[in-house]
C-alpha cells in the first residue's frame, strides 16, 4: 500500500513530543502533519491535513487529555487517537475505553511500540467505515446474532474447560483464575478467557490490564491469527495468557458468538488448556463455550438454592445435547455440618464431585484484592491445595498428568 498514514501530535512541548516527532519522521509510511499544544490551532491544521491518527498527551496546556481526545473523536469519528500517559493503571484504561481512544502508550515512548500503535490505530480506522465501531454504539443495528455453531472436532489439541453456574457469587472467577494459574505452573500452555463479558472480574483477580480493547477485535476478526489474537491478550506472571472482558458494557456488545468461535479455534491449535470463566446465564457466548467444552465444571455451594440451580442447568445443557459425561461438580465454600454432605449432593444431582474447596474467606478475599491467585501467592493454604489437586485431576484426565 502506498498511502501514507497521516499523523498529528497534540502534545505539550517537551520530551514526549520530541521523541514522537523523531520516531515518526523516521518511520516509513507515516507523514507527520503538524504538532501543537493548542487545540484551536490543531483544528485549523486538521481541517486541511485530515489526520488519520492523532497522538494526544495526558495533559496539554493544562487541559485534560481525555476530554481533548473525546472532543477530537466527536468531531471526527473516523479519527484514531493514541493517548500517551505517564502511568498506566486501570483508571487510565477505563477512561480511554469510555472516550473511544484506540491505544494507550506509556511515556517515554518506545520507537517500535509507537510505530506499531500507529499502524494498528490506522488499520482500525481504515475499516471503521464498514464496521459498527464509533457510530454503532447507539444505533443498535448490529445486534443480529449468528447461529451458535459447534467448532469442528479435532482441529486442535487444547482441552476447553468451562467454569459455570447460573448463580453469581459461587466462585467461578476464583476457580477459573486459580485453576488456570495452577495448570500453567504445571508447565501447560494455558489460556484464560473471561467470557463474563458484562462484569469481567478476571482482570482484577489476576491484576492484568489488556493492552488492546477486546471490542476492537471485531475489526481484526477476518485476519485474526495466533499473533494478532495474542496481542489482545495479556501474559500473567504465572504464564497464563489472559483474554479479559471489555471494561464497559457498550463494548461488550462487540463480542459476538462468531468471534468467540474463532478465538477458541485459533487457541485450540497451540494451547494445552483453555479455561473459560463463564457468565451466570445462558446466552450465546456461554452456550458456545459450554457446547465446545471437554469438561464443564459446575460450581456448587452448600445450599439448596445452588443445588436447585445446578439441577436446572444440567437439564438445560442436556436439552442442547451437551453430554452429561462432560459435567462434573466443584463444591466451593465447603463447610461441614450444615445439614448437607458432599455425598448427599452427588446423589441429588447424580454427578460426581471432582473437587471440594473449603470456605476460607481470608485467603480468597485477600488473594482477590491483591490480584494474586492463591495457588501462586499462598501455595500452602488449603484452598490452594484443593485447586492444585483439581488441576492435577484435569491433567490426568487429559493424559498429561505424569
Ligand atoms: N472458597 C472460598 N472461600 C471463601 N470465599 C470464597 C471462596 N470462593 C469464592 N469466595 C468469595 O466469593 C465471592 C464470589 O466469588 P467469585 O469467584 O467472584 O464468584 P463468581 O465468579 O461465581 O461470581 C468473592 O468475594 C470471593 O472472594
Ligand atoms: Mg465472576
Amino acid at each position: 500500500m502506498n498511502m501514507k498514514i497521516r499523523v498529528m501530535l497534540l502534545l505539550d512541548e517537551g520530551h514526549t513530543r520530541d521523541s514522537a516527532r523523531i520516531i515518526l519522521s523516521m518511520a516509513e509510511g507515516v507523514i507527520l502533519g503538524g504538532e501543537t499544544d493548542d487545540i484551536v490551532q490543531y483544528y485549523e491544521t486538521a481541517k486541511d491535513f485530515k489526520p488519520d491518527v492523532t497522538i494526544v498527551g495526558e495533559e496539554v496546556k493544562g487541559r485534560d487529555g481525555f476530554s481533548l481526545s473525546k472532543d477530537i473523536i466527536d468531531h471526527d469519528p473516523l479519527q484514531s487517537v493514541i493517548f500517551v500517559a505517564s502511568r498506566l493503571n486501570v483508571e487510565t484504561y477505563k477512561n480511554a475505553l469510555y472516550t473511544g481512544i484506540r491505544e494507550v502508550l506509556k511515556a517515554p515512548l518506545h520507537p517500535q511500540e509507537l510505530k506499531d500503535a500507529v499502524d494498528r490505530a490506522y488499520g482500525a480506522r481504515a475499516k471503521v467505515g464498514q464496521s459498527v465501531f464509533n457510530n454503532g454504539f447507539a444505533n443498535g443495528t448490529n445486534n443480529i446474532q449468528e447461529p451458535v455453531e459447534e467448532i469442528q472436532e479435532d482441529v486442535g489439541k487444547a482441552r476447553i474447560i468451562s467454569v459455570f453456574s447460573i448463580k453469581g457469587g459461587v466462585g467461578k472467577t476464583t476457580i477459573s483464575t486459580n485453576l488456570s494459574a495452577a495448570l500453567a505452573e504445571e508447565g501447560k500452555k494455558t489460556a484464560l478467557l473471561d467470557f463474563d463479558i458484562y462484569s469481567g472480574d478476571v482482570s482484577l483477580a489476576m491484576d492484568v490490564i489488556p493492552k488492546r480493547r477486546a471490542a476492537d477485535l471485531s475489526n481484526d476478526i477476518n485476519r485474526l491469527d495466533m499473533d494478532l489474537l495474542e496481542s489482545y491478550m495479556v501474559k500473567h506472571s504465572s504464564g497464563v495468557m489472559v483474554f479479559t472482558a471489555p471494561f464497559n458494557i457498550e463494548h461488550a456488545d462487540f463480542i459476538k458468538a462468531d468471534h468467540i468461535e474463532k478465538i477458541l479455534s485459533i487457541l485450540k491449535q497451540e494451547y494445552d488448556f483453555i479455561v473459560v470463566d463463564c457468565p451466570s446465564y445462558f446466552y450465546d457466548i456461554a452456550m458456545l463455550a459450554l457446547r465446545n467444552s471437554d469438561t464443564i465444571l459446575l460450581v456448587a455451594t452448600m445450599d439448596i438454592l445452588s443445588l436447585k440451580s445446578i439441577k436446572n442447568t444440567i437439564s438445560v445443557l442436556e436439552d442442547v445435547e451437551v453430554d452429561r459425561a462432560k459435567m462434573t461438580l466443584v463444591l466451593n465454600k465447603y463447610i461441614s455440618r450444615v445439614g448437607l454432605t458432599p455425598s448427599d449432593i452427588e446423589a441429588t444431582l447424580s454427578l460426581p464431585i471432582t473437587s471440594v474447596i473449603p470456605l476460607d474467606s481470608q485467603s480468597v478475599l485477600s488473594s482477590m484484592n491483591q490480584g494474586v491467585p492463591f495457588v501462586t501467592g499462598m501455595k500452602r493454604s488449603k484452598v490452594a491445595k484443593s485447586l492444585q489437586s483439581l488441576a492435577k485431576g484435569i491433567l490426568a484426565k487429559a493424559g498429561g498428568g505424569e
